[in-house]
Order: structure tokens, then sequence, then C-alpha cells
């Protein structure tokens, strides 16, 4: 593959937030989830699982826990500043209620043997600490991570347009119970999912120099 061929599909994916009424095909999301399942897995483990939605009941149900939520938060706020913030942020709350599909993923807990080796020495101080900083970079997180990123092109190049969301997970309990999630599985992000019915001008990057240092 020519470099020019990747960086036109990673510069042209935009995070899209409004979606035609068209459903998207099974097949579709099947393989872009398969195509995704070959990034980077700490341990080899693919600790996570899609739930796919596209029951309109479910997604207007997990658009409510999560627009109940923001009402909640947005009630907190004391700053006659912040209240023009929050009251957009409260109106685009639930955006993801008007896609066809959204795909829920969540991230299995799994223990490496450095993980097994802390948990049987917690009393140790230096444990502790290794511990303390190990959690800070988790690895079944930073896996979903590469997973997301990795799902996110294959939509995008298959022609089917996503967001990426974090927010959701304020609504975390709500929506496990509506998607039934299994044992030892937490809900971590929400990526709604459709034809694009929008073209976001692509928000600015910042110049390279800004994120890279050389040791050398
Ligand atoms: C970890 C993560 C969480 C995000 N959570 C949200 C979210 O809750 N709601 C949302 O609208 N966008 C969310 N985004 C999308 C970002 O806002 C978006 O990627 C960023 O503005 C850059 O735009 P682009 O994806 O079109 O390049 C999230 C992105 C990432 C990586």
């Amino acid at each position: 593959m020519e470099f020019a061929e990747l960086e036109k599909l990673i510069k042209t994916r935009r995070s899209i937030r409004k979606w035609k009424t068209d459903a998207v095909p099974e097949e579709l999301l099947v393989k872009a989830i398969e195509l995704a399942g070959w990034s980077p897995n700490s341990g080899g483990k693919q600790p996570y699982h899609c739930y796919v939605i596209t029951n309109p009941v479910k997604i207007a149900a997990i658009g409510e826990a999560v627009q109940e939520v923001t009402d909640y938060l947005a009630s907190l706020c004391k700053s006659v500043d912040d209240q023009a913030v929050v009251e957009r942020w409260q109106a685009n709350s639930g955006f993801f209620r008007n896609a066809p599909a959204l795909v829920a993923v969540s991230a299995s807990i799994y223990q490496s043997i450095a993980d097994k080796l802390q948990a049987d020495n917690m009393d140790q101080p230096r444990v502790c600490e290794i511990n303390r900083c190990r959690q800070i970079a988790g690895s079944r997180l930073q896996t979903v991570g590469a997973f997301v990123d990795h799902l996110l092109l294959a939509f995008h190049a298959l022609g089917l347009a996503a967001v990426w969301m974090a927010g959701p997970t304020q609504a975390k309990t709500a929506v496990e119970k509506i998607i039934n999630i299994g044992d030892n599985e937490d809900f971590v992000a929400l990526i709604p999912v459709g034809y694009a019915d929008e073209q976001p001008v692509a928000p600015v990057r910042k110049p390279v120099e800004q994120v890279v240092t050389f040791l050398r």
C-alpha cells in the first residue's frame, strides 16, 4: 500500500454526528469489527466486545439514560459564565439517538502475569507504586483505544460514518443494563454509525513539532 493511500484514509475520516435514516447492512458492521480485531492488543487477549444496537427502543433508552445524567450535571452549574456552554452541551448530548446503529464497546477484565504478581504482593510499598503507575496507563483501555481507532478507519473505508464517544459512559450503569452486558466487562465507549448526512470541516491539528521530541 502506498503511504498516500493510508494518509488519505486517515485524513478524510471525520467524526460524524448526523446520519441519513438508511439502515446499515449487518455484514458491513461485522466486516469492520473483524478488521478492527487486527489492531494491536495487550497480551493477545482482545479484551473487548461489541454490542451492536439497531433496535430503536433500545437506542432511545440509551439516549434517555445519557440525557438524564447530562441534565442532572447541568442542574449543578452555578457559574453564569459556563451557562451557555452547559446549555449547548445539554442540547447536543443525545445526538447519537438519530444514528441507525450504535456500537457499545466493552472492555473485559483480564489478569496478565504482571497484574497477578502485583495483586499477590500489594503489601509491599514498591509494588503499590508500580501498580499506581500501571493503572494510569491501563493496558485494557489502551487496547480498546487501538481497537476503536481501527474500527473507525474500517467504517470510513466502507463508506460509513461514525463518532467515538466516551461521554455516554456517564450513564454506565443504565447502559450496561440496557445492553445486558456480561460479567467482568465495563462499557467504555459508544460509537453511533450510519451514512453521513453532514460534511464537517476537519478540526485543525497541532503542527508535528508540538507533539514530538527527539532525544538524540
Ligand atoms: C476518547 C475519545 C472520546 C470522545 N468522546 C466524544 C464524545 O463523547 N462526544 C463527541 O461528540 N465526540 C467525542 N469524541 C470525538 C472527538 O470530539 C473528535 O475526534 C475530535 O473533535 C476530532 O475530530 P475528528 O474525529 O473529526 O478528526 C471523542 C474522541 C475520542 C478519541
